[in-house]
């Protein structure tokens, strides 16, 4: 388990990046050292800016439990670890979504990619990509999944426009099939399968250790 999420954690750290010159100066700009400042007050008193954690129950169109995913905040962006079960094997696109709210059967509540930076779709689509676009994870026959990967495009930190704690909420999304890195706005992946609502978890106090 341990060995499988390293490889793919390697191969999420590999892919392209895109310069994003604009955006780092808007954000210098829109946080401003007022704003850092109360950051760091908050960091010291509660001590939990590191080891803030939020999760995600997914469920199934028919309203089965298909696992959770866990999120992280990490110097190199969330660390999603994803422990699913009962999934159809095979390979299926994987992604933040802009609205937490996961209405069965379609899920359409859960709105489109979570995309603050208003890009394109895709890490191959020379406009994109969305901060909720990640790679698609690969289901065994057996159905179960556990892995860990990183989507270094958003924060748990709130107030941040990249956060995943908005007022709309977000949502962690599977799809029945596999995202194509390129097509706009979701990468053709077909039908949503599974959907859990990002709900902060309460912070762990006394966490150093
Ligand atoms: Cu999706
Ligand atoms: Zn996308």
């Amino acid at each position: 388990m341990l060995a499988g999420a390293a490889a793919f954690a390697n191969e999420a750290t590999q892919r392209p990046i895109a310069p994003k010159p604009a955006i780092d100066n808007e954000s210098a700009t829109s946080t401003g050292p007022a704003r850092d400042k109360i950051a760091q007050n908050t960091k010291a008193r509660s001590g939990a800016a590191a080891t803030a954690t939020a999760n995600a129950e997914l469920k199934t169109a028919d309203g089965k439990d298909v696992g959770t995913v866990t999120l992280t905040q990490t110097r190199a962006g969330v660390r999603l670890a994803l422990a699913l079960k009962g999934l159809p094997p095979g390979e299926h696109a994987f992604h933040v979504h802009a609205v937490g709210k996961c209405e069965p059967p379609a899920f359409t509540s859960a709105g489109p990619h979570f995309n603050p930076e208003k890009k394109k779709h895709g890490k191959l689509n020379a406009e994109g990509h969305h901060a909720g676009d990640m790679d698609n994870i690969r289901v065994p026959a057996n159905g179960n999944l556990t892995l860990t990967v990183v989507d270094k495009d958003i924060t748990l930190e709130k107030g941040k426009p990249n956060s995943v704690f908005q007022e709309s909420g977000t949502a962690v999304v599977i799809h029945a099939g596999k995202d194509d890195y390129m097509t706009d706005p979701a990468g053709n992946a077909g039908d949503r399968i599974a959907c859990g609502v990002i709900t902060e978890r309460a912070a762990k106090t006394g966490a150093a250790r």
